[in-house]
């Protein structure tokens, strides 16, 4: 079973060069003059009678055994009940993520996207836009392309004054999350999808106002996060948005950082690098779920950011830097590896996770933490937080090891992001999943145009009782 899957995830990279489309290497293989919607018009057709060929072929062969483990999730003696761990349940072409060697956006590697993806002038990561059209339509865009992306989204960036009056209410000790969540939900007041949808919009094209809908979700986050950061942090004065500058210049100037080149360019890594995680993680997933109820992409992706905000999900981030510092206020700066070891086993023992560590499917350090290690090692290689992080690298896979439970003692991306941020100012921890959320949107919103294309089916898993599971192996022995 194991052997097949890993197989099946192999075959699955280039699935765009499976229906005859071509996956563009090494450079653009896009009509220079499509938009991204034009673009994905011509690909759903094909697409469509892909997934057909595939169920024609083995819609009726069974997928592998589902053991009732499976059900329950973990079973050691501390068991939390969490159901439907590593079950082979969804369909989503735009990112895999493989144990050993992490996440392939349409079958691209981290290093690949950074070194195939368009960059802004005399910048050396990827740009996001560049990242949404590959995951959007399994191709690399040209650079006039991205750069629509860019003049688009900004020309979509305004919020309407409610929301921001909502935001203008909210206490500053709501946390962030929970006020983008709020905001982000409040968008489907606009969706154009709803209003197809009310206007009795025919199933087929259901794409192109879910479209039209993931464009402003993406194209609004800015906005949302920068009022954010300026009500709770500091000054509530948003600067505008300049048409003419890329997304993340554009979000790092809302914050207060659009002067700092390096900066800007950490988030058109970290953007890129967040974006997606295959189909399966609690904010993708959720946003799917939610989805398939036709919930427009505003209330589906409202609900992946509430999932987001979990301490095991992309709250990490936040608590990596808490359990940081505390460390530093513990052991001081500058502390021995005795003294680290000695509070990573403390933490242990007080039955807490050591934040950033582990991963439910990862057995492998995670690519995303290792690239930012090296943006680290390129930019901030002296910083004592980023030493401090190298130190504790050394040291927890070892404890983690020793102790014996976590099944992949590892750092994922969330033991990274935060000092990368501190050192350049942004140092209020709890936005730190704020960020992680606004790259998120770009799979989230990816996935659903994909799957209102395709007419994928309302989610519906079944439940069984205990009582049941009991009864059927009776019956059955
Ligand atoms: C990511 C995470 C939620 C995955 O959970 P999972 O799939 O249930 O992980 P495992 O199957 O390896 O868990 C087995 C046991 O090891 C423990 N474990 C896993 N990672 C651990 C960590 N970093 N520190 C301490 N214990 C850990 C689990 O809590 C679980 O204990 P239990 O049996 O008492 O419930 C988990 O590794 C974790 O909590 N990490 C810290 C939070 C974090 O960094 N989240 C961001 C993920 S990108």
């Amino acid at each position: 079973m194991a052997a097949s899957l890993r197989s099946i995830v192999q075959a699955s990279r280039s699935p765009f060069a499976r229906a005859g489309i071509a996956s563009a290497r090494f450079s653009s293989t896009v009509p220079k003059q499509s938009t991204l919607k034009d673009r994905l018009a011509e690909l759903i057709p094909a697409e469509i009678e892909h997934v057909k060929q595939i169920r024609a072929q083995h819609g009726k062969k069974s997928f592998g055994p589902v053991l009732v483990d499976q059900l329950y999730g973990h079973v050691s003696p501390s068991s939390r009940l969490s159901s439907m761990r590593g079950l082979p349940a969804l369909i989503w072409d735009g990112s895999v993520l493989d144990a050993e060697e992490g996440i392939r956006f349409r079958g691209k590697s981290i290093p690949e996207c950074q070194e195939l993806l368009p960059k802004a002038p005399g910048g050396s990561e990827p740009l996001p836009e560049g990242l949404f059209w590959l995951l959007v339509t399994g191709e690399i865009p040209t650079q006039e392309q991205v750069t629509g992306l860019s003049r688009d989204w900004a020309a979509r960036a305004a919020i309407p004054e409610f929301v921001e009056e909502i935001l203008d209410r909210c206490p500053p000790t709501l946390h962030p999350m929970s006020q983008f969540s709020l905001a982000v939900t409040a968008l489907n007041h606009d969706s154009a999808f709803a209003k197809a949808y009310q206007d009795g919009i025919s199933k087929k094209d259901y794409w192109g106002p879910t479209f039209e809908d993931a464009m402003d979700l993406i194209a609004k986050l800015p906005n949302i996060a920068g009022r954010i950061y300026r009500n709770v942090f500091g000054d509530g004065k948003l600067p505008a948005i300049d048409l003419h500058k890329d997304y993340s210049h554009n979000l790092a100037t809302l914050f207060g950082f659009g002067e700092n080149e390096a900066f800007v360019e950490l988030l058109r890594l970290y953007i890129t690098i967040h974006s997606d995680h295959e189909g399966g993680n609690v904010s993708a997933h959720t946003g799917k779920l939610v989805g398939s109820a036709l919930s427009d992409p505003f209330l589906a992706f409202g609900a992946s950011l509430n999932g987001l905000a979990g301490p095991l999900h992309g709250l990490a981030n936040q608590e990596v830097l808490v359990w940081l510092r505390k460390m530093q206020e513990k052991i001081g700066e500058n502390a021995s590896d005795v003294a680290v070891k000695e509070y990573v086993w403390s933490t242990l023992k007080g039955g807490q996770v050591v934040p950033g560590y582990g991963h439910a499917v990862l057995r492998k350090t995670d690519p995303r933490y290792v690239a930012q290690r090296e943006f680290a090692l390129k930019h901030l290689p002296h910083d004592p937080l980023f030493r401090l992080v190298g130190q504790v690298y050394n040291i927890v896979p070892n404890i983690l090891l020793e102790a014996g439970k976590a099944k992949n003692p590892w750092p994922n991306v969330d033991a990274h992001s935060g000092v990368l941020l501190t050192h350049y100012g942004l140092t209020q921890m709890q936005f730190y999943t704020v960020l992680f959320g606004v790259s998120r949107a770009f799979g989230v919103a990816a996935q659903l145009i994909w799957d209102r294309a395709l007419g994928a089916p309302l989610e519906r898993p079944k439940s069984y009782s205990s009582a049941a599971i009991e009864k059927i192996f009776r019956d059955h022995e």
